[in-house]
């Protein structure tokens, strides 16, 4: 006898109408691929801009209802409204935070992903897309000097990535002491500069553990020096280092080898957050500037950011896979059958299970174009800084906070308070011209340009500072 509830039943009669290929079904995927289609190859797209709460709830209301809608109508409330009320990431003038610039190859191939409904957590249901990303993973490593061995997984974004890497850190950390016969630290230590990405505090949060944020030097950029005073005071309390290879606010990169080279004296993890920067490495224009890298015990980079993928992944990289493993496996009955087989299992290197395999659209873009492509796209975006950031000294109302090293140029108009920044920002996005948000260094605010799309000119940007005469 059936254990289920004897009130109404919802009828099932058309249980399947969902998954099966009706003239529904047809229909409706013609109009969603149509829709991606031209959105995918329209040779401008719009800015696009946020509207309010109340105003997208008087224009879309009551969406979900028992019997729906049909597909022709949600479509179009997203075609008209949902979408125009997010602004395109992948603007050419989209220059805030980190923009976004997926390559068609690597949107288009995201659609497949979804198509084929892969799972990419374990090897026994996923090998060929496993396959696919390790190989990935292990062309990232051999650019970033680490060694075959090395392997990882792509997470969500960096945020993951970094609190992944750092809790297989302390995970190690503790295998060590307890090896020694060593009790656990009166109090976790990770060391990071002040000018490391918010998602390092957040990590730490989430783990308990305790963040001390060394001061960089006058440029902005964390050295060796001083990293040692706190590996002296803090003795083995420290679990891990983290470095920074491309700063969010400035795009600087820490000195990774005066870093490294303190491993030879202290026994700590070295983690490199290269979520924007580490890109870089792949152009002859910047590749110097990350020696050090190789020494790493583990490396994000995302190739949401500059490695013009769609949103969402990060590669995470340990220089002993191992080491992640042993801190995240998960362990349960219904898991043992994959556990206790021998082949890599994604779901095992960070904090996650079910997972996306969020690698793919890298590995069909790079297949696809070829590296050298990307050398190409990076080193443009590199040329269009550093010539932007000349245009601006060249300005008597405008100050160069820094010099970029990377694709950030931050820079201040003289004379302008908070308040000048910020309508100067809302008028651009108004006029649908521009998405540039200020920031600030020191209390004091800026302006700053994040440029890494490869369809973003100097011609353009100087069209921007043409307005802030
Ligand atoms: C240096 C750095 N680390 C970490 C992150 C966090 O990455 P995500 O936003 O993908 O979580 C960012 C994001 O901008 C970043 O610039």
């Amino acid at each position: 006898m059936s254990s289920f509830s004897t009130g109404p039943m919802p009828g099932t009669a058309g249980a399947a109408r969902m998954h099966e290929v009706t003239e529904e079904n047809v229909h409706l995927i013609d109009r969603v691929i149509d829709f991606s289609r031209r959105r995918l190859l329209a040779s401008e797209i719009p800015l696009d801009k946020p509207m309010s709460e109340k105003e997208l709830s008087r224009l879309v209301n009551e969406q979900i209802s028992e019997d729906g809608m049909g597909a022709d109508r949600a479509l179009s409330v997203f075609e008209h409204i949902l979408s125009p009320a997010c602004i395109s990431t992948d603007h050419p003038q989209y220059l805030a935070f980190i923009p976004s610039a997926p390559t068609k190859a690597a949107q288009a191939f995201d659609m497949a992903v979804s198509a084929t409904a892969l799972y990419g957590g374990s090897w026994m249901e996923g090998s060929g897309v496993v396959h696919a990303e390790n190989e990935t993973l292990r062309w990232l490593a051999g650019e970033f000097g680490l060694p075959e061995s090395a392997g990882g997984v792509f997470v969500q974004g960096g945020t993951t990535g970094n609190l992944s890497a750092l809790v297989a850190a302390r995970d190690d950390a503790k295998r060590k002491r307890s090896a020694a016969g060593k009790s656990r630290p009166e109090e976790w230590i990770v060391v990071c500069s002040e000018e490391a990405h918010s998602s390092i505090a957040s990590a730490a949060a989430v783990m308990d553990v305790t963040v001390v944020t060394v001061p960089t030097g006058d440029d902005g950029v964390l050295h060796g020096d001083h990293v040692r005073p706190a590996l002296e005071e803090h003795g083995d309390a420290v679990f891990a280092v983290v470095a920074t290879a491309g700063s969010t606010n400035f795009g600087l990169v820490d000195d990774l080898r005066s870093v490294a080279d303190l491993k030879r004296e202290y026994d700590f993890w070295f983690h490199v957050d290269g979520a924007y920067g580490l890109a870089a490495i792949l152009s002859p224009l910047a590749r110097a500037r990350f020696d050090g890298v190789a020494e790493a015990d583990s490396v994000i980079v995302d190739p949401h950011k500059w490695l013009y993928t769609p949103f969402d992944s990060c590669a995470l990289l340990y220089r002993d896979p191992e080491t992640g493993r042993r801190a995240h496996t998960q362990h349960a009955a219904y898991l043992d059958t994959l556990n206790e087989a021998p082949e890599w299992n994604p779901s095992d290197y960070a904090i996650q299970l079910t997972r996306r395999a969020r690698g793919l659209p890298l590995w069909f873009s790079l297949s696809t174009y070829g590296a050298g492509a990307y050398r190409a796209a990076i080193s443009h975006a590199l040329t269009v800084a550093h010539e932007v950031a000349d245009e601006i000294r060249s300005r008597p109302e405008l100050r160069l906070v820094r010099d970029p090293q990377l694709s950030v140029v931050v820079f201040e108009r003289i004379g302008w308070e908070a308040a000048d920044y910020a309508s100067w920002s809302e008028k651009l996005l108004d006029a649908q011209t521009a998405f540039v948000t200020p920031s600030s260094h020191h209390g004091v605010t800026n302006l700053r340009f994040a440029v890494l799309n490869p369809r973003t000119t100097l011609a353009q940007l100087t069209v921007l500072l043409d307005t802030l005469r």
